[in-house]
């Protein structure tokens, strides 16, 4: 396997730098990219790495930027206004497109465009991150022990503080309201309704309905109709998204608005530090019901969300790399449930007493 074959774009990033250190550790050898000349070079230069600018504009140059390579991992986001003109110049250059978005509308334009990644032999997998790898992996695990399961609820804890790109995003996201799926359809819910306590496998945690990527990817996954993904918050905070969620739906639906935000963001979001990317750790709570009221459950451990994202995007660039799937897929999907499994500290349980 050529694993120096493949190009990261967007590396400049909080997220990006991450991948970048984990992949050089593992010995690892990515051309990194993205649009800024001086910072791309500075790190190219710090860990020894050949690099290329160019912007997102113009599809020939994007073109230009990843031809030759085998595949391309998007780190650059809010990735409603960078992923599409990349899978598209994937598409035609026929390289494999991963990224690490949990937006909904690009896993919706991923599914668009997988007939014509199939053509061209190539995989658009979007979502190689904490979103969505470790709740795909657990929700195709629990629903393929429980086949004709027709509800599936998907709840996360992570514990840790949001970078400035998934704050970002998060406000890209707002105006599309908070969403469930109903009978495969997505469908807006109150924002900061429908909260309710989810034993995880350390304590009990409040967690409210958000629109997580799981709403497209899992419907894949799993082919339930009915799913909600749930996060924990605290009660505080499911007061204030109560109260003040729906008027920040319609504010935000203005971009001046959404800019004004994003330049609080800047000035205040810091990401995780290092201890905290250390010591942190992440939970998953999955459960799938039938109308005839069978029911089983699942939880899964694992580390930071962040270092997650990190660890998770590289193995799946080395299995798009060596088993070459096709079209638009899931993590879980194209690369099995146990996939999850290869992120040390990682173990699921289910309530059948499995591990
Ligand atoms: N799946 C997951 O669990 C997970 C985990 C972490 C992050 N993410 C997502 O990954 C994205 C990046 O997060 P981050 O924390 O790394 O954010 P960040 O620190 O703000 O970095 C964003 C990166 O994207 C680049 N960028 C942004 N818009 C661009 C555009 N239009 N064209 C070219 N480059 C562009 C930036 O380049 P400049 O410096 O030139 O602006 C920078 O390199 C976010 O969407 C976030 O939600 C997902």
């Amino acid at each position: 396997m050529n694993s120096s074959n493949w190009l990261l774009y967007g590396a400049t990033g909080f997220t990006g730098e991450l991948i970048v250190e984990e992949a050089v550790r593992q010995g690892m050898k990515p051309v990194i990219a993205g649009r800024s000349e001086a910072r791309i070079r500075e790190m190219a230069e710090k860990f020894g790495l050949e690099w290329k600018v160019f912007s997102l504009v113009d599809p020939q140059s994007i073109r230009a930027g990843i031809r030759g390579f085998a595949c391309v991992l998007h780190a650059a986001g809010p990735f409603i206004y960078t992923a599409e003109p990349m899978m598209h110049a994937c598409i035609d250059e026929g390289a494999h497109y991963l990224d690490i978005t949990g937006e909904i509308p690009v896993f919706q334009i991923a599914t668009r465009l997988g007939s014509r990644a199939e053509d061209t032999g190539i995989a658009l997998i979007p979502g190689v991150g904490f979103d969505v790898v470790p709740t795909d992996c657990l929700a195709r695990y629990v629903a393929d022990a429980s086949p004709g399961s027709e509800n599936l609820e998907i709840a996360f804890a992570a514990i840790s503080n949001p970078s400035q790109g998934t704050a970002k995003s998060a406000i890209e996201m707002m105006p599309r309201g908070f969403l469930t799926r109903r009978n495969g359809d997505l469908q807006r819910i109150s924002p900061g309704s429908g909260g309710k306590k989810v034993q995880f496998s350390d304590k009990e945690r409040f967690v409210l309905p958000v629109s997580w990527g799981d709403l497209e990817t899992a419907f894949y996954s799993t082919g339930i109709a009915n799913i909600t993904t749930y996060t924990s918050l605290s009660r505080g905070a499911s007061m204030f998204l109560r109260v003040f969620g729906p008027v920040m739906t319609l504010l935000f639906q203005f971009s001046p608005v959404r800019r004004s935000a994003k330049k609080f963001v800047d000035l205040f979001v810091r990401g995780p530090g290092a201890r905290e990317q250390k010591s942190g750790r992440s939970y998953v709570y999955v459960k799938v019901s039938s109308a005839a009221g069978k029911s089983r459950e699942a939880w899964l451990e694992t580390i930071e969300g962040y270092v997650f994202t990190a660890k998770s995007a590289l193995l799946c660039v080395k299995e798009v790399i060596e088993k070459s799937p096709k079209g638009f897929k899931t993590p879980s999907v194209a690369f099995g449930y146990d996939l999850v499994l290869r992120i040390p500290e990682t173990r699921i349980l289910d309530s059948i007493g499995n591990q």
